[in-house]
C-alpha cells in the first residue's frame, strides 16, 4: 500500500492505515513531513515513481489539478499493470478524466475517490468516500477504504464522484458564509456567540458542519483543517463545471467573491471559517472576542468540512 501526499488529509489517512495494520509506503514533495509517520512504522519512498513501482494500491491526496496531473504521470510511468490508483483529492472532472486516460493506457486501474470530512473526522474514523470508477476495481480496494472511513458511496463509473464532491463543497462554503453572517448579526446586536451557536446547533439549520465549527469558533481557533485558499480552489472548480454544463449557480459565484476578499485580507492559510473573521472586521466589530464563559458546556469536537 502506498500513499502520496502528506498534507493535512494525507497524514491523517496514513495514520488510519498504519493503525489498521497495513504496511505503508509514503512519499511527499516536501521532505520531512513523513518523520512522525516513520516513527509509527511507515516506510518512505524517495519519489512517487519509486513508490508506485513497489505497491499494488496507490493512494494520492494532493492539493489540486496541477499536483495530481504531475504526480499521476510519474505514478503510471512505473506502476505495475493491474495496480490501482485511488485519488482522494478534490480536483476537476477534466483533469481527472485525463488521469483516467493515462492510467488506462498503462493498464493501471483508477478510482476517483474524493472525500467528505476533515483531518479530525479521518482520525475519528468517520470519513466518507464518494467513489466513481469500475465496480470491480472498487471491490478490490474497498477494504482499504473502509479501514480509513466507514462510508463509501459509489456514484458512477466515470467522473461523477468529482461532481458530487464539488456540489457538496459548494453547499459547505455557502453554509460557512451564512454562519458568519448569522454570528455577525447576533454579535452586533449584543447576542453572545456561545448562545447563538447553541441555538443554531439545535435548530433546523444545525447541520453537522455547524456542530463541527462550534468549538473552534468558541475558542477563536482559526487554524486550518481546510484552508480558505483550498476552498477558493474548490469554488473555482464548481464554477468551471457549471459553465461547462451551461447552468447558473448564483450563490457559488457570490462565494467566489467572498473567499477572494478574505484571501486578499490575509486569511488564505487560515481555516475557511475565517470568512467570519473577515466579515466581522469589515462590519466594524472587534476582531477577536474573549471566549464566552459557557465554552466548557460545548462538546469537544473539531472542525470541518
Ligand atoms: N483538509 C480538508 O479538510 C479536506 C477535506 C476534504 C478534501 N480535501 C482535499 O484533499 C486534498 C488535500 O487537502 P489537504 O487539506 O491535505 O491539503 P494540504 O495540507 O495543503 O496538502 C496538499 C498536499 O499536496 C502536495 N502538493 C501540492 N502541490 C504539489 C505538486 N505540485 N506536486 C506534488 N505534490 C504537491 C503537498 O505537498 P507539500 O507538502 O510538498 O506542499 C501536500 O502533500 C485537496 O484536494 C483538498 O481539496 C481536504
Amino acid at each position: 500500500m502506498g500513499l502520496i501526499g502528506l498534507g493535512n488529509m494525507g497524514t491523517a489517512i496514513a495514520e488510519r492505515l498504519l493503525e489498521a495494520g497495513y504496511p505503508l509506503l509514503v512519499t511527499n514533495r516536501t521532505r520531512g513531513k513523513s518523520a512522525a509517520l516513520e516513527v509509527r512504522g511507515a516506510v518512505v519512498a524517495s519519489t512517487p515513481r519509486d513508490l508506485a513501482g513497489q505497491v499494488d494500491v496507490i493512494l494520492t491526496s494532493l492539493a489540486d489539478d496541477d499536483a495530481l496531473e504531475a504526480v499521476a504521470a510519474d505514478v503510471v510511468a512505473s506502476a505495475r499493470p493491474r495496480s490501482v490508483l485511488v485519488d482522494v483529492s478534490t480536483v476537476s472532472p477534466g483533469v481527472s478524466a485525463r488521469v483516467g486516460s493515462l492510467a488506462g493506457a498503462a493498464a493501471v486501474e483508477y478510482l476517483r475517490a474524493p472525500v467528505s470530512g476533515n483531518p479530525a473526522v479521518v482520525r475519528a474514523g468517520n470519513l466518507t468516500f464518494i467513489v466513481s470508477g469500475a465496480q470491480e476495481t472498487l471491490e478490490r480496494v474497498e477494504p482499504v477504504l473502509r479501514a480509513i472511513g466507514p462510508t463509501v458511496h459509489h456514484v458512477g463509473d466515470g467522473e461523477q464522484a468529482r461532481i458530487v464532491k464539488l456540489a457538496i463543497n459548494s453547499m459547505i462554503a455557502g453554509l460557512a458564509q451564512l454562519m458568519a453572517e448569522a454570528l455577525v448579526l447576533g454579535e452586533s446586536a449584543g447576542v453572545s456567540r456561545a448562545a447563538l451557536l447553541d441555538v443554531m446547533g439545535s435548530s433546523a439549520a444545525g447541520a453537522p458542519f455547524v456542530k463541527y465549527k462550534t468549538e473552534p469558533l468558541l475558542r477563536d481557533d482559526f487554524s486550518a483543517t481546510f484552508t480558505t485558499a483550498l476552498m477558493e480552489k474548490d469554488i473555482d472548480l464548481v464554477l468551471d463545471a457549471a459553465d461547462e454544463a451551461g447552468v447558473a449557480l448564483p450563490i457559488a459565484r457570490e462565494m467566489k467573491r467572498h473567499l477572494r476578499a478574505a484571501i486578499e485580507a490575509g486569511y488564505a492559510d487560515d481555516d475557511f471559517i475565517a470568512l467570519f473573521l473577515h466579515l466581522r472586521k469589515a462590519s466594524g466589530l472587534d476582531e477577536v472576542a474573549a471566549p464566552p464563559a459557557s465554552v466548557s458546556e460545548q462538546p469537544e469536537q473539531e472542525v470541518v468540512r
